[in-house]
């Protein structure tokens, strides 16, 4: 049986992925980038750091930066997203989460975090739902970022659950990667093409229920 479900944060939670996006679009045309949704696919789930690199890489000619510069631009990005999460209210919760969460928690199953940002922790109080976690990893400590599954394996220790009875939900491909290399199972948010190793995909966080989650994760175990 399930003993952990762990939860990745921005776009699974809450929207804030959207807010990941808008202050990159702000410095990307603040430095002439070209940058727009479909590439920032590519870094839901990546690091500040590695998201910035990979930028920058796609300029033409793509500039180089000192280390300085570069901390000094992964900061900007970082105070306008700062700057959107000063808004988010407990109303923030995408749909289905809130009750998900408390089907979880009413079977005596562990719920953890596995966010690669270094602001979760304010915006799990923002949302009014930092209690809800048995386990949340500091994404500070962690070496690897998705899609290496280090993140996941730390969460799955915190909570004192073996991978192979532990659920992942993500909604970046690098996450999806993350959670199977950590030899757990995945479910994923998003598009068909998007989600294509995902042991269970669903449209949207409204169509989650823990008896589908259960349903599929049993089936995968037969
Ligand atoms: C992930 C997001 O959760 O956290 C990425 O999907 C983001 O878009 C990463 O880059 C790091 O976040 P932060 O808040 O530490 O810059
Ligand atoms: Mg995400």
């Amino acid at each position: 049986h399930i003993q952990a479900v762990i939860f990745d944060l921005d776009g699974v939670i809450t929207d804030t992925a959207e807010y990941h996006y808008l202050a990159w679009k702000k410095l990307a045309d603040e430095l002439n980038i070209p940058f727009n949704r479909n590439f920032n696919e590519a870094l839901k789930g990546v690091s500040r750091m590695d998201s910035l690199k990979k930028i920058i890489s796609r300029a033409q000619p793509a500039p180089s930066f000192s280390e300085d510069e570069l901390n000094r631009l992964a900061d900007r990005k970082n105070e306008y997203y700062k700057e959107y999460i000063q808004q988010i209210t407990p109303d923030d919760l995408l749909p289905g989460i809130t009750d998900l969460m408390k089907e979880i928690k009413q079977k005596g199953i562990k719920i953890g975090l596995a966010s690669a940002s270094k602001n979760a922790m304010v915006v799990l109080e923002k949302l009014g739902i930092t209690s809800f976690f048995d386990g949340i990893v500091d994404a500070a400590t962690i070496e690897h970022g998705k899609p290496d599954p280090e993140i996941f394996l730390a969460a799955a220790r915190q909570l004192h659950a073996e991978s192979a009875s532990c659920v992942g939900i993500e909604d970046a491909e690098a996450g999806i990667q993350a959670i199977k290399a950590a030899g757990m199972f995945a479910v994923g948010i998003g598009t068909a093409d998007k989600m294509k190793e995902a042991g269970l995909r669903v449209e949207g966080t409204q169509k989650l229920s823990f008896i589908k989650i259960e349903s599929a994760y049993l089936l995968k175990n037969k």
